[in-house]
């Protein structure tokens, strides 16, 4: 779909459908909705007295324009109440009224930039807004089937001032550039497992290194080998797909030598292993590499909005089958910095990935460390499928990334990270165990992790419950989420010229 700027007055505008809004306890209509009622003789003023359209946040009313106005229909977007009214409303509202219209059939849509003017928000704010909601609310994975309804074209944003226009454009860019990179993510979450293995991760983060001109360098298992990952090894060990350690580096700050770290879970398919999981709903554990396309594809992002930062992404990637090679409970693996480990369950194998991973990213001397990761079902039922869970050892950092993950309109919640727990992954015959006990599971996998990140700042994000969605909503739409995408592009924002 194309996004477009133009400057005119709404009601004008040739298109299959127009645009227009209505916050939910306003009787009075008025600016752009207001003079499209009137050019339709008061038939949205109608809808409004009669309770027919109360302007609930992703309500979308549709009136037949019966030739009165050029646009064959007009939605009238429902945006909440007034003082609840922020961005990421606004992009759940573009989500639901691009669907709405995709399902009648247009694929010509004309929008004013709702919500512009009232409080913080600027045109340009709105737009970028829009432009993400409108591009992730759209989104379909058509690959293996194709979608009931034909994509919409083109979506105009319409400004009566043409001296804005180039701020909306703006607005557009970074919209576009954010969706765009969160929706490739979800492209890679939705393949199938058979597809999507650690070497077409790798060929997918060559593409990009190729395309933005960013160094990539991938680690298969004899270098894995002769670098001490024992822990990754251990968990590659029972699958014939060959692990890959992939490691992509975008250089924003040529004057800096540190950069910040990325790390990825990138467990292509998780079976539990030996441990086997029960297979109803094993074919949701194609899922378990969000985590590592969301790093990605935030560097995607990132190497396009240029931010003034170095940003190092390392994804550890490999499969977690059951065989005659494969890691039993019990084992004990040695990790890149001499940890041992003994393995309680087999299905807890992002951990042990990731404990690598990060050894790795501490050696490299990447700092701050920020890690996301389908790690733990217990994760998804302390904070249920809206919110991911946030982990650190410097509050400092944690609130910086809480605030970009708000700005991105991705929600967050920050989770304890208490010592006293430690004592529950202690090994008798290791130096930790990959298993907590049964209870606070979400905090004992962070605990494990926090054994491999030595004493750099770091905080591990656990998106368990939010990187697939069984529901539409918003902006968000069924499968992958792409979670964690805009909130990684959104901190490394944040972070240029700070570190
Ligand atoms: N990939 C799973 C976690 C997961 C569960 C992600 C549900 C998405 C939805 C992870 O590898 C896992 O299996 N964790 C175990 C840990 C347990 C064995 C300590 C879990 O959460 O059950
Ligand atoms: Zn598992
Ligand atoms: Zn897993």
């Amino acid at each position: 779909m194309e996004i477009k700027v133009i400057a005119g007055d709404i009601a004008q505008v040739e298109a299959d459908a127009i645009v227009v809004s209505l916050f939910e306890g306003v009787e009075e209509i008025n600016g752009a909705t207001a003079s499209v009622d009137k050019a339709l003789d008061g038939v949205i003023g109608g809808l409004i007295r009669r309770g027919e359209m109360k302007g609930k946040l992703g309500e979308v009313g549709i009136v037949h324009t019966l030739d009165k106005l050029s646009a064959g229909l007009v939605a009238v977007a429902g945006l909440g109440k007034p003082q609840d009214f922020n961005l990421d409303r606004l992009r759940q509202a573009a989500g639901e009224f691009c669907r709405s219209l995709r399902k009648l059939n247009c694929r010509k849509i004309a929008t004013i930039l709702h919500g512009a003017g009232s409080g913080e928000i600027t045109l340009e704010a709105s737009a970028e807004a829009i432009t993400e909601g409108s591009l992730l609310g759209l989104y379909n994975f058509q690959k293996y089937k194709k979608s009931e309804y034909e994509d919409v074209e083109e979506l105009l944003l319409v400004e009566e001032n043409e001296s804005e226009l180039p701020n909306l454009e703006e607005g557009i860019r970074k919209g576009s550039v954010m969706a765009e990179a969160a929706a490739q993510a979800r492209d890679m979450v939705n393949e199938p497992a058979s597809y999507m293995t650690p070497s077409r991760m790798a060929g997918i983060a060559r593409e990009l290194s190729a395309k933005y001109n960013l160094e990539c360098a991938v680690f298969d298992s004899g270098d894995m080998e002769s670098m001490g990952m024992g822990a990754l090894l251990g968990v590659a060990r029972g699958s014939n797909e060959s692990p890959k350690l992939i490691i992509l580096r975008y250089r924003g700050d040529e004057e800096a030598n540190k950069a910040v770290g990325f790390v990825g879970k990138g467990v292509t398919f998780d079976s539990g292993g030996i441990s086997i999981k029960p297979s109803e709903g094993m074919e949701e554990m194609k899922d378990d590499m969000a985590g590592g396309a969301a790093v990605m594809m935030a560097v995607d992002a990132i190497a396009q909005l240029k931010p003034r930062v170095n940003i190092t992404a390392v994804i550890p990637a490999t499969e977690n089958l059951p065989s005659g090679t494969a890691l039993k409970p019990g084992d004990v693996l040695r990790a890149m910095n001499d940890k041992t480990v003994e393995v309680i369950s087999t299905d807890a194998e992002g951990r042990l990935i990731l404990a690598d991973a990060l050894s790795y990213a501490v050696k490299e001397g990447l700092s701050p460390l920020i890690d996301l990761a389908t790690l733990t079902g217990a994760c998804r039922v302390a904070l249920g499928t809206g919110y991911s869970g946030a982990f650190s050892n410097n509050q400092e950092l944690v609130t910086k990334v809480l605030q970009a993950a708000a700005k991105a309109g991705e929600k967050l919640w920050q989770m304890p990270l208490p010592q006293e727990y430690r004592e529950m992954n202690k090994s008798q015959i290791a130096d930790i165990k990959n298993v907590g006990n049964r209870y606070g599971g979400a905090i004992t996998a962070a605990l494990f992790l926090s054994e491999f990140v030595a004493d750099v700042p770091w905080v591990h994000i656990d998106i368990a419950g939010t990187a697939s969605s069984g529901k539409e909503k918003g902006y968000t739409t069924k499968g992958a989420t792409g979670v964690g995408v805009r909130t990684l592009a959104e901190l490394a924002l944040s972070l240029a010229g700070d570190i």
